[in-house]
């Protein structure tokens, strides 16, 4: 394939990989390699000099890795994309490469708890400060960013409360004060919502969720500017080195081609729950992307977003027990954390995802103890809502 543009359905299956390089194999192979030899002693000089292109030794740069990469940088429309042994090691690879001692972080007004623990790590140890904004207006973010702010870090959708955050809005507003704008595009993946074609700078992956589809994997991806991503290469990844392994690039490459069949069921067996949990009496609210009680969240979502997703919120009416008796009394349903997988998972956000969260901070956030999030996953959706409502019989 050469530089066409094709559909993103097409993008996701051919995007990255060009199989006459790789003596006709149709999928990508998989080089389980740590290290790669040189024809000369010179020929590795050149490599190390950057004079010659070419493999040096994995945690440098890896074939099926690159070919992952290239294939995200394509789907989020960046110009390039790195991959990571984490989404964690993705966050703090970029958090780390766009802050120094004394700097300032202005993050969304919910992001996700190891963030959070990873923000409290990097005030105590660096002095690097943070505040959350709502940033619902140009006003709110201009009043909201610091002298020192050198980077905006966004999710949208919120985990878990669903609110949703106008990327474009805060993109123009940055873009004035020259701060970098990283959104972590994990809950859409970009099937459903392309950060960088709004704006903004950065977009970074949890790969263990949407883009992987499959549960078997941890793994993490940073997509943006050459230059950025150069930046973050030759440093926060190769010396700190939280590198992902050829194999679980390779499954990530083959999960990525279902990526968009996949986002579609999870959207539709979501719409329906909705439909279902929004007339439950034992169901306190819910909290889901152009939710009606999110007026406001309309527009921005019929801007950004091509569906509203397949992860639920939503309160039980009565107290944090509960909301755990009716977690236990689930049968199709799995109690775990992660999301995106074709397995439908529960859980509970104030003990488990934002336990780390300080309560004060967790109430700031929405997230009550009565709330649960649902990742809908692959099944026929009417088995979900069956075992929802025979849960919900018995509390
Ligand atoms: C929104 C979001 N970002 C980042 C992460 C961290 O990803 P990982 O568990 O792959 O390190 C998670 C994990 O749940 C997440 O939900």
């Amino acid at each position: 394939m050469g530089n066409e543009n094709f559909r993103f359905e097409t993008e996701a299956v051919h995007s990255g990989y060009r199989s006459e390089e790789h003596k006709g194999s149709l999928v990508p192979p998989l080089y389980q390699t740590s290290t790669f030899t040189f024809s000369t002693a010179e020929q590795g000089e050149r490599r190390f000099a950057g004079q010659e292109e070419g493999f040096i030794y994995s945690r440098l740069g890896n074939p099926t890795v690159k070919i992952l990469e290239d294939k995200m940088a394509k789907l989020e429309q960046g110009e390039a994309a790195l991959a990571f042994s984490s989404g964690m090691a993705a966050v703090s690879a970029v958090l780390t490469a766009l802050t120094k001692t004394g700097d300032h972080i202005l993050c969304s007004q919910g992001i996700y708890g190891c963030t959070f623990g990873l923000l409290q790590l990097l005030k105590q140890k660096y002095k690097i400060s943070y505040d959350f904004s709502a940033m619902s207006t140009r006003e709110m973010i201009e009043k909201d960013l610091k002298p020192n702010t050198t980077c905006i870090y966004i999710e949208t959708p919120i985990n878990p409360t669903m609110k949703l955050v106008d990327l474009e809005l805060v993109a123009i507003t940055a873009k004035q004060r020259g701060i970098p704008v990283v959104v972590d595009n994990t809950f859409c993946s970009p099937y459903l919502q392309t950060p960088i074609s709004h704006g903004c700078d950065v977009v970074l992956h949890s790969a263990t969720k949407y883009i992987c589809g499959h549960g078997d994997v941890i793994a993490g991806v940073v997509i943006g500017k050459n230059e950025f991503i150069q930046q973050v290469s030759r440093t926060t990844l190769k010396d700190m080195g939280g590198i992902i392994s050829p194999f679980d690039a390779w499954l990530l490459l083959r999960g990525l081609k279902t990526l968009p069949v996949r986002m579609d069921r999870h959207c539709e067996n979501a719409s329906m729950l909705v439909g279902f949990l929004r007339n439950h009496p034992k169901v306190e609210t819910i909290y889901f992307p152009g939710n009606i009680d999110y007026e406001e969240d309309h527009s921005i979502m019929s801007k950004q977003m091509k569906k509203p997703g397949g992860l639920i919120s939503f309160s039980i009416k009565g107290t944090k027990q509960t909301a755990q008796l009716f977690m236990n009394q689930l049968k199709l349903i799995k109690i775990a954390v992660s999301l995106g997988d074709a397995e439908t998972l529960i859980q509970h956000p104030a003990t488990m995802t934002h336990a780390v969260v300080p309560e004060l901070e967790r109430k700031k956030m929405g997230i009550e103890d009565t709330l649960l999030r649902l990742s809908v996953g692959l099944e026929a959706w009417e088995d979900i809502k069956e075992d929802i409502e025979q849960a919900l019989e018995k509390i």
